[in-house]
């Protein structure tokens, strides 16, 4: 049974599918610059285009309202509404464009959750180091600042920075994301304190400034997936599943909400590891300043992207260089039970979802919980009858369903990743995670339904009359819970 009051949604990112790369005074993005370089992503496509949503917004908006949603994720491009990353310039098309965007949506009682960065930094701001420089956390906070001011009369759940951990290591230390640094060992806990640093600054400018008037609630998007022990009866196999929980989760999660600081399982790993380099100096994960905003407690909620589980096992052989794996010093594991659904690291495990819900009440203090994504892949030939995507959800919400019921975990929200087929980063668009299919080769690019978006369609909520929707637009981001006279009715039947 689900609240009445349960926001469902589907989620997107602007560089995903707005396209429109330099139209009408739009900056370049760090991954206009990946892009367009080569060699960097899979047949070398780019989000140039991708679905138009920058055009086509009344499409996406069909779509929603098709779906019947009472939530829609979207993030701004910080280089749209300001083409340099500083608040120097505003460009006043981008400007125009968010706010027809969110007025449409609030219009057709959708309530948008914004993000105000998704992977795509002003090229402006990389030229001068990005996230690897300490003064970028100001530098963001102007430009949240700026968005609260502009949006937040209407935007009430925002999102400061989704997935730091992607950025800074797909990023910063593997190089298959934009800005392909490959710099292993260092740059990534630079860039993740940084974007740790951004986000403290930027929720404390709400706290004081906008919370009073807005009513809104701020929180940054932790990916994160559900780990387990190989053999569960093995002292190393806890130790190293431990470790990567404290290298994913841990890593964002403990200085937002229990410490202030990273955990110490992950500063006595890196540490560790340094000595054996006979690297001596400073720790390589750096320090909180107490000169600065306190990280602890800048978390209005706690948003989960949740998509696999993973088994750990001790690692037999200690390997030498400088890296986050070698730090780490874990293997992760698949289960031969789980089935993979199109790209190779997406095993489907919605139980995993579970556990981790119920692992992030008993660690983080018993948050609010939005999952602010979850979803599944196509790949290959394309199939609109996909009963497997069906499953998917109708399984995954299952789960948080007896989080809810069984477990008592307060989540107040789920958004399907995503609502459209979309750029999927180095995928480029091989890998399909939309509830519609996208035309790409089409200029229309025409949105047509999967079976998975119509079984998602019928996840209805009904009051306890049996009929009415329960809507609204929450005013604190935080709705009281309401008792449970209001049930959701999951008709998903694939
Ligand atoms: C997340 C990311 C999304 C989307 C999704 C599917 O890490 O936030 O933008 O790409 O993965 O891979």
């Amino acid at each position: 049974m689900f609240p009445c009051d349960f926001a469902w949604g589907a989620a997107t990112a602007a560089y995903q599918i707005e396209g429109g790369w330099q139209a009408d005074g739009k900056g370049p993005s760090i991954w206009d610059t990946f892009c367009h370089e080569g060699g960097r992503v899979w047949g070398e496509q780019t989000g140039d285009v991708s679905c138009n949503s920058y055009e086509l917004w009344e499409k996406d908006l069909a779509c929603i309202r098709r779906l019947g949603l009472t939530h829609y994720r979207l993030s701004l491009s910080w280089a749209r509404l300001l083409p340099d990353g500083t608040t120097e310039h505003v460009n006043q098309k981008g400007v125009q464009y968010y706010n027809k965007v969110i007025d449409d949506l609030l219009a057709c009682d959708v309530s948008p959750m914004v993000t105000l960065y998704h992977f795509d930094l002003p090229q402006a701001l990389q030229n001068h180091g990005g996230w690897k420089v300490p003064a970028i956390a100001s530098i963001f906070d102007s430009y949240a600042c700026f968005c609260f001011q502009t949006f937040g009369d209407r935007v009430k759940l925002w999102i400061t920075i989704n997935e730091p951990y992607v950025c800074a290591k797909l990023g910063h230390e593997d190089g298959i994301h934009a800005p392909g640094l490959k710099e292993p060992g260092t740059t990534a806990y630079l860039v993740g304190h940084n974007m740790l640093r951004a986000h403290a600054m930027a929720w404390h400018s709400y706290d004081s400034l906008y919370r009073p008037t807005q009513g809104g609630a701020v929180s940054l998007a932790i990916n994160s997936d559900w780990l387990e022990p190989l053999h569960p009866d093995s002292a190393d196999d806890i130790a190293a599943s431990h470790r990567c929980f404290a290298f994913t989760l841990g890593w964002f999660a403990w200085p937002l909400f229990v410490t202030g600081d990273y955990p110490e399982t992950m500063r006595a790993a890196i540490d560790a590891q340094s000595r054996k380099l006979g690297y001596n100096c400073e720790s390589r994960l750096p320090t909180f300043s107490k000169h600065e905003p306190p990280v602890l407690g800048t978390a209005d909620f706690f948003a989960l992207n949740y998509y696999t589980s993973r088994k750990v096992k001790a690692r037999l052989e200690c390997r030498q260089g400088m890296s986050m794996k070698n730090d780490r010093d874990a293997e992760e594991v698949l289960d031969p039970e789980w089935s993979i659904c199109g790209v190779s690291w997406l095993a489907v495990v919605p139980c995993g979802l579970r556990r981790l819900l119920k692992y992030i009440k008993d660690t983080f203090h018993d948050p609010v919980v939005y999952i602010t994504e979850s979803g599944f892949s196509q790949v290959g030939p394309l199939v609109m009858e996909d009963a497997q995507r069906a499953d998917f959800y109708k399984d995954t919400i299952q789960e948080v369903e007896k989080a809810i019921g069984e477990d008592g975990v307060n989540v107040r929200g789920y958004f399907a990743w995503s609502l459209l087929d979309n750029f999927e980063w180095a995928d480029g668009f091989s890998s399909r995670f939309g509830l519609f299919h996208v035309d790409f080769a089409d200029t229309g690019k025409k949105r047509t339904i999967y079976r998975s978006g119509l079984e998602y369609a019928k996840t209805k909520v009904y009051d306890n009359s049996g009929q009415s929707k329960c809507r609204g637009h929450q005013t604190d981001g935080h709705p009281p819970r309401v008792p449970p006279f209001a049930v959701i009715i999951p008709v998903m039947t694939a």
